[in-house]
Formats: structure tokens, C-alpha cells, sequence
């Protein structure tokens, strides 16, 4: 049997503007993580995941699915001639259509245990371009940034077309709560209607990707209040560019009334994840019991 796993990403700073070119800033989310493993049994390759009630032969998947498309361009990356005669286990504590990278998370994790299996070393450059192009079957024009984030499980500095820049983020220095408003959105809905009011939305997309700027220096200097700034200000934006919604508007409202240094959601929007900047550990309970009573998920 080989395993391997993939983590949860979440954008900083930049989503959306970072399909335009503008730079955006994410962080893996260690802790968060999708598990794959491969038994060697049977004489067929089954894929098995309790959690999307999936239990099905790689013949009976839908021939335009995401995973299908992986398992065939793993085939030909790995050169086999077939998939092995194994069952393929899937489980995640990553949420899904919920801004956390879960299709890439997944993506990744069976690629590293596929690699596993078959005794192969492929690079981390390599992996990302498999990943990337699984991402388009969901996404689109996804921008990249999920897939590199994932991939080199590495805070980043992302920019569309020119690759990454590795950047130093101290966990411990920023207290940032992870939560899950438990609203599914598709990414690819938000995107298309960013891009189709894309006449209206350009200058909020450049200021969105002005800030990012600004907010790479805070972090460099771990200053928590701009920080904070930065993100509310973000959050403005993206509601300038439609992509928030009622209830991320009042959760990250409620961390701003309750000290938080600011409050954004993080990828898509529309629904899914939004983080919270809390003022230190202390603070970061409290943000999180006050959401657990309003049966808000924290993620971490
Ligand atoms: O919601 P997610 O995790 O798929 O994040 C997508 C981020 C966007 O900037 C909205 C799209 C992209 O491809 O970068």
C-alpha cells in the first residue's frame, strides 16, 4: 500500500485580480489535508471516497470528470499501460466549492500517491503542470495559484504567467482564523461574471492588485494593524466586484465588532471560507467560540 496527501491553501490577498496579471499572496493551510491511499487488490481500479460517497470502477466514471481526466493523464505521464489492479482511497478534511484549493488538494494528493506506487520521482515543476491542467477541467481560466500553492506547500507570491516568489510568513506572528460560512459556490460561476462586467470591474481589479503590493510589505514586517487594513480594504473591493454575498458580509462584520484586526474572504467568495485576523492567540479563542456558536465551522 503507498499514501500520500495534499494540504488546503488560502489567498491572503488577491483573488479574483490575480486572473487579470496583478500579483496575490497565499499560504498552504498544513494542517488541513487531503489523504490518498492505493491498495494493490482485485483485478480493476476502484476509486473509493466515504466522504463524496463515491464507490466506482475508473471505466464507470463520467468520461469529462476532473478525476478521470487525472487518472488518464497519469497513465500517460507515468507511461502505463494500465491502471493498476488496486483500490484508490480518498478522504479530506478540506471542504469543498468552498475557496480552500480541494480540487487541487486532491489532484496533488493522487499524483504523489500514484507516484509512490509506481516507484516514481516526478518533480514538483512536473506535478504542478499535471495539476494545472486538471484545474482547467474545473475551473476554466483558473490562474494558477492554487495548484502552485499546494504543490510547493510554500507561502507565495503569485503572478499569473511569471511563476512564483517564495515568501517568509511566521505562523505564530499572525493569528488568522480560517472559517467555512458552510455556503457552496462554484469558482468558475464567480469568475465568469467578474470577467463579464469586466469593463465596470477594472479599476477595482488594479486597486485589489495595489494592495497586494502594499500588504507584502506589511507581512514583512508583521505589522498586524496594516495587515488588518489591507484586508478590509480588500474586502470592500471584492463586494465592489460582486463576488462577496450577505453572510460573508455579516461574518467578517462580526470579527471587526469583536477586535479582529480585519476580515476578508478568501478565494471565490460568494459563499465558502473567509479568514479572520485576530489580535493574538487569547483573541483567536474567543473569535472562534463565537463563531462555534453561530455553528460556524472554523477550519483552523
Ligand atoms: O475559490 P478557489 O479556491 O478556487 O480560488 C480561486 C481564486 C480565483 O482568484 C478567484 C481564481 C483563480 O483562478 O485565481
Amino acid at each position: 500500500m503507498k499514501s500520500a496527501s495534499a494540504c488546503a491553501k488560502t489567498i491572503l490577498f488577491g483573488e479574483h485580480a490575480v486572473v487579470y496579471g496583478e500579483p496575490a499572496i497565499a499560504i498552504p493551510l498544513i494542517h488541513t489535508r487531503t489523504y490518498v491511499s492505493i491498495h494493490p487488490t482485485g483485478n480493476e481500479f476502484r476509486i473509493i471516497s466515504k466522504s463524496a460517497h463515491l464507490n466506482r470502477r475508473f471505466e464507470d466514471l463520467r468520461r469529462e470528470s476532473g478525476l478521470y481526466q487525472l487518472l488518464l493523464l497519469i497513465k500517460k505521464e507515468f507511461s502505463l499501460s494500465s491502471l493498476p489492479n488496486a483500490v484508490m482511497k480518498i478522504s479530506s478534511n478540506i471542504p469543498i466549492a468552498s475557496g480552500l484549493g480541494s480540487g487541487a488538494a486532491l489532484s496533488t494528493a493522487i499524483i504523489r500517491a500514484f507516484a509512490a506506487f509506481c516507484g516514481k520521482q516526478p518533480g514538483k515543476d512536473e506535478i504542478n503542470q499535471m495539476v494545472y491542467e486538471i484545474e482547467k477541467i474545473y475551473h476554466g481560466t483558473p490562474s494558477g495559484i492554487d495548484n502552485t500553492v499546494i504543490v510547493y506547500e510554500q507561502p507565495l507570491i503569485f503572478i499569473k504567467g511569471s511563476g512564483f516568489t517564495p515568501i517568509e510568513i511566521d505562523p505564530g506572528k499572525l493569528p488568522l482564523l480560517v472559517a467555512d460560512s458552510g455556503i457552496r459556490s462554484r469558482t468558475v460561476d464567480a469568475v465568469n461574471d467578474v470577467r463579464d462586467h469586466y469593463d465596470r470591474n477594472e479599476p477595482y481589479i488594479h486597486q485589489i492588485g495595489d494592495l497586494v503590493k502594499e500588504a507584502v510589505h506589511a507581512l514583512d514586517n508583521s505589522d498586524l494593524t496594516e495587515i488588518g487594513r489591507i484586508m478590509n480594504e480588500t474586502q470592500k473591493l471584492l463586494q465592489s466586484i460582486d463576488v462577496s454575498c450577505p453572510e460573508l458580509d455579516e461574518l467578517t462584520s462580526i470579527a471587526l465588532q469583536n477586535g479582529a484586526y480585519g476580515a476578508k474572504l478568501t478565494g471565490a467568495g460568494r459563499g465558502g471560507n473567509f479568514i479572520v485576523l485576530c489580535r493574538d492567540e487569547q483573541h483567536s479563542k474567543k473569535m472562534r467560540s463565537i463563531y462555534e456558536e453561530r455553528r460556524i465551522h472554523v477550519i483552523q
